[in-house]
């Protein structure tokens, strides 16, 4: 049975997809219309992968979620699928926050998801969070008449139910296993905590993956866990660090699970709340909100959607450290290729062989002796552009998008460490209508950025003489 609000939802998308058609992005995804964040409920399924999203059809701004879908054959290109969850209980009334999907022993798609309500009983007003389940087919999901399946009598003492939220699940030779982040009671830190089923259904705590101070950010959202190779990876995102420029950063733990030794996964203004899969050859892909909710007010792209998600990523472990390379899968997309061998630049060059909106670029730079500053200007035209710079005093890279269209008060960019590769750097930008994902050295270190401009250019810049070997696809599609 369908609701009359997932009705209503369903009809909305279908109304006002195609008139966003024209500004989406060429291979990110997008939603139908309205408002997208989180990645949710990424499965493989009847020989599928599925996403479903944090959602709201109506507006351009975050409200009452519901869960959007789309499935994939291959992480590149995106199929539409219709609203799978609408806030249509009392247990989820006040929106069907993040959560997971795994395919059941019996064939059918279990959705897990955080509904949020209001509890009757509560001193004062105040919006508790509970898990809560579906079922169905790939299209349609039947919300569990048992919901919620883990409430507020299965959360830990020192736990509070205010923030409780975000289960991913996932399936071992033992029976279900779900993580989710929460957030103690007495306002010290937060926490991942882990359950168990044999059915799915049926859950029980087991106790703390990792924990921390509020140092680590008041609330650890959307964690995922799992191996690569014999290590374990702990990712989640801490809302509201401290440190953090604008607070909010996805970030990897491996080993001890120790919060003091995290890494960022990206260095960029845009990149939250990531979701892992195991591909059907086994690889590990990671698919993040490509958006900060530090810029959520400003509507970048002036379109009838807010929200894309990045290209989906291949994990690997390299010392310790969680590495990404964009999905292969997108050279099936590759158009128009052109490469330039050993180019000697000191000053500015125009690339003027290529250029574009959507491509996959790399560019090798070899230093003679000393390293020398330089700059890749990207989607340039006139004093327009995206620019990611190297500045080999403090051995740092600027992703700076002041030039790149972006309104006054979004936070211009971005500035990191990340060391050379023998005598140079290898960065590798898959780059779409708005927005520049930046791979230095083979994926040791990302950065993303969503941007605004319209050029087409390409320039190089180096300060001393230095070698550049570049590599350009264009990305094409047909329908
Ligand atoms: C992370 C998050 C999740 C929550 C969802 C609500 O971006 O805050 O913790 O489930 O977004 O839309």
């Amino acid at each position: 049975m369908i609701s009359e609000c997932l009705k209503k939802a369903r009809q909305y998308e279908n109304s006002h997809r195609s008139a966003v058609d024209k500004d989406r992005p060429l291979f990110h995804l997008t939603p139908p219309a309205g408002w997208c964040n989180d990645p949710n409920g990424f499965s493989f399924y009847k020989a599928e992968y599925h996403l479903f999203f944090q959602y709201y059809p109506y507006d351009v701004s975050w409200g009452t979620m519901h869960w959007g879908h789309a499935k994939t054959k291959d992480f590149v290109r995106w199929e539409y699928l219709p609203a799978a969850l609408a806030p249509d209980q009392t247990y989820d009334a006040l929106g069907c926050f993040s959560g997971s999907a795994i395919e059941l022993d019996d064939g059918r798609h279990l959705l897990i998801y955080t509904g949020c309500y209001l509890p009757e009983d509560a001193a004062a007003p105040q919006i508790h969070q509970q898990q809560c389940i579906a079922i169905g087919d790939g299209v349609n999901y039947q919300k569990y008449a048992g919901n919620p399946v883990i409430g507020p009598e299965l959360i830990p003492d020192e736990y509070d139910g205010i923030d409780f939220r975000d289960p991913k699940i996932w399936k071992a030779a033992d029976g279900y296993h779900l993580i989710l982040g929460s957030r103690r009671c007495d306002g010290s830190g937060s926490a991942v905590l882990m359950y168990h089923s044999d059915d799915a259904i049926h859950w029980q705590y087991d106790g703390v993956v990792a924990a921390g101070d509020d140092l680590l950010g008041r609330m650890w959202e959307c964690p995922d866990l799992f191996c690569l190779g014999d290590e374990k990876v702990l990712l989640f995102s801490p809302q509201k660090t401290e440190h953090s420029i604008d607070g909010y950063e996805s970030v990897a733990l491996t080993g001890t699970f120790d919060p003091q030794q995290v890494q960022e996964l990206d260095h960029g203004t845009d990149f939250y709340a990531p979701q892992t899969i195991t591909s059907s050859d086994g690889r590990r892909i990671m698919i993040g909100w490509m958006q900060s909710w530090a810029s959520k007010e400003y509507k970048m792209t002036g379109t009838g959607f807010f929200g894309e998600m990045s290209l989906p990523r291949q994990l690997s472990l390299k010392n310790g450290r969680v590495c990404q390379q964009p999905v292969r899968e997108i050279s099936n997309y590759y158009g128009r290729h052109h490469t330039f061998s050993r180019l000697k630049i000191q000053g500015e060059l125009l690339l003027a062989q290529i250029g574009g909106i959507s491509y996959d670029l790399t560019v090798k730079i070899y230093f003679d002796r000393d390293p020398s500053a330089f700059k890749v200007l990207l989607r340039r035209f006139s004093d327009q552009y995206f620019s990611f710079s190297y500045e080999p005093e403090k051995n740092t890279f600027h992703g700076d998008r002041s030039q790149a269209g972006i309104p006054d008060g979004i936070r211009p960019g971005s500035s990191f460490t990340a060391p050379p590769a023998g005598n140079g750097f290898i960065l590798r930008f898959i780059v779409d209508r708005y927005s520049v994902e930046v791979f230095i050295n083979g994926g040791e270190h990302t950065a993303t950025y969503l941007i605004n401009c319209p050029g087409q250019s390409i320039c190089l810049l180096s300060e001393k003489e230095a070698a550049f070997d570049v590599d350009f696809h264009e990305i094409v599609r047909s329908e």
